[in-house]
């Protein structure tokens, strides 16, 4: 299969995705610094444990996905979806290629192919902002849903810029529907008025633009 075609399986969503950067995603991330070392202070802050099971929401190309593979081990299942089909064919591929026990399906957050309380923690690396108000909203309830009582969420996007860097890369989205509330600083809002709780900073922003939230689903 061609990855620089636009495949005809993607499903319907209003997240913008991102399927004629799959090829070059992972080339784009490394130049701004978000490689597999940003990757693994995320897993750091979320405190993957062995046999825990994962799902990485909109995994992109899964460099984070494969990586949580690692950290949980045999008795773990880390499964990422994406709702670009280029995305999870460039996942899958490199998954093969590194013998990563990582599974990747075409899905969409605002709709979980998953059963209630299936997952210890959820991953959404750079997501939300991908997201217009009514998904967020969705597409974190979803995540709540498929999360077991006391499981946690890991929440690494945009947040409001307290740098110049900053406020200067983000200039150009501060009118866009999707990144808007994030630049505003309303992502805290949106995960606790899915239900979650604790949320808090685990780490001081990186470069000044991009938060870490984690939180918990109650009842345990
Ligand atoms: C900036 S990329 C982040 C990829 C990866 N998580 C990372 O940290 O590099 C955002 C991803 O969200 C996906 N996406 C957009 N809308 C979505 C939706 N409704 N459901 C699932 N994924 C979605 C895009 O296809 C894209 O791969």
């Amino acid at each position: 299969m061609n990855i620089l075609k636009r495949q005809d399986n993607n499903p319907e969503t209003k997240g913008i995705v991102m399927h004629h950067m799959a090829w070059a995603y992972d080339l784009g991330c490394y130049l701004v610094g978000m490689g597999a070392h940003f990757r693994r202070k995320i897993l750091q802050l979320a405190q993957l444990r062995s046999g825990e099971h994962v799902l990485d929401v909109g995994c992109g190309t899964g460099v984070l996905t494969r990586l949580a593979a690692e950290e949980v081990g045999n008795e773990g299942e880390v499964i990422g979806i994406d709702a670009s089909a280029e995305m999870i064919q460039v996942a899958k591929r490199k998954a093969v290629k590194v013998h990563s026990k990582a599974t990747f399906q075409l899905a969409v957050v605002e709709s979980l192919p998953f059963e209630d309380e299936r997952f210890d923690i959820v991953l959404s690396s750079m997501m939300l902002h991908h997201l217009p108000p009514e998904l967020k909203v969705t597409g974190l309830r979803e995540i709540f849903r498929v999360l077991k009582p006391g499981g946690r969420l890991m929440v690494v996007d945009v947040d409001k810029p307290t740098s110049l860097i900053g406020r200067v890369l983000m200039f150009p989205w501060r009118k866009d529907p999707a990144v808007k509330d994030n630049l505003e600083g309303h992502v805290p809002e949106f995960i606790q008025n899915a239900g979650f709780l604790n949320l808090h900073h685990p780490r001081a922003k990186w470069r000044g633009f991009i938060s870490f939230w984690l939180a918990t689903k109650p009842g345990k």
